[in-house]
């Protein structure tokens, strides 16, 4: 028993404190995190006046965060853990469209809007129409589903980040499918922005020689009964962040065709939303770990 602390025996001795009633599932999730923690000190060596600067920049991470500012959603964005976690939760087979980050910009209950309408309030950027079908991994169309869309103004800004400049609802919008699958909308062709890089999480991206841009994207939030939840983004096709998106979102999957075209619109976008049903295993795919028999 490692009763008093050592650096050799570390782990142990944090771990052996933990009481035997415990949740199953906490006791190895937190086993597994101090495990890692300490790994991670022992590798690197960590100074003590570097530690002080770690638990200063959480410090701050967490003083900045209100109820419209998630600082620690950036950090874990831009560390690309929300990404791993996504991906670990949301394997789907080949074909079914995959997920992305969902960022800190959806809003609850944007209004339900007609087929082929506009999305966009400010009359700002170039037009884009937004058109497909959301179907099941057979090509079938499902009927019901609910469409919710989310992007930036042409400025670069979502409409909650510019409450009193940019109509409410302003670029946001939710379709539902009949029983063709299909639907439309009008938006803009979005732009790149960075995302908000004036607190501690920008301070860190600036001392690792990375830029805090994300490739211009449009939201989507698919649901249907009985499907699992797409939570992604189309992007737009050539943008010069592509490869380099601050949260790591991008995936090949989701680079969307924008053709322009002479018209009431000036782009058109196509893209079909395939669904995985409920039912079909999540994480069917052998852990990277498991070994070969
Ligand atoms: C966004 O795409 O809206 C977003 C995603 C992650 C962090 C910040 C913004
Ligand atoms: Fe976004």
């Amino acid at each position: 028993m490692h009763v008093y602390f050592t650096e050799e025996g570390s782990v142990e001795a944090v771990n052996a404190r933990m009481g035997k009633d415990i949740s199953p599932r906490l006791a190895t999730v937190m086993a597994s995190l101090v495990k890692h923690l300490h790994a991670f000190a022992k590798e690197v060596e960590l100074t003590q006046e570097e530690w002080d600067i770690g638990i200063d920049f959480l410090t701050k991470t967490g003083q900045i965060c209100s109820a419209e500012r998630q600082e620690f959603i950036l950090l874990s964005d831009t560390l690309g853990f929300s990404m791993l976690v996504d991906a670990i939760n949301n394997r789907r087979p080949t074909g079914a469209t995959e997920n992305t980050v969902f960022g800190p910009f959806h809003v609850d209950g944007a209004p339900i809007r007609e087929h082929g309408s506009s999305i966009t309030l400010d009359g700002k950027g170039e037009t884009c129409l937004y058109e497909g079908r959301v179907i099941d991994l057979h090509g079938e169309p499902i009927e019901g589903a609910i469409v919710d869309v989310w992007s930036d103004n042409a400025d670069g800004f979502y409409d909650v980040q510019q409450p009193g400049l940019q109509p409410k609802w302003n670029n946001r919008g939710r379709f539902v499918t009949g029983s063709d699958g299909k639907y439309s909308f009008v938006g803009i062709k979005p732009v790149s922005y960075p995302i908000p890089d004036d607190g501690p999480v920008g301070q860190m991206l600036g001392h690792l020689g990375r830029h805090p841009y994300r490739p211009a994207h449009m939201h989507y939030l698919v649901t249907a009964p009985g499907f699992q939840k797409v939570v992604t983004h189309t992007f737009v096709g050539g943008d010069p962040y592509l490869e380099s998106d601050t949260v790591f979102g991008v995936k090949e999957t989701l680079v969307a065709p924008f053709e322009h075209v002479r018209g009431a619109t000036e782009w058109r976008s196509p893209f079909d939303f395939v669904m995985v049903p409920t039912a079909a295993p999540v994480g069917a795919r052998e852990p990277a770990h498991a070994t070969a028999s």
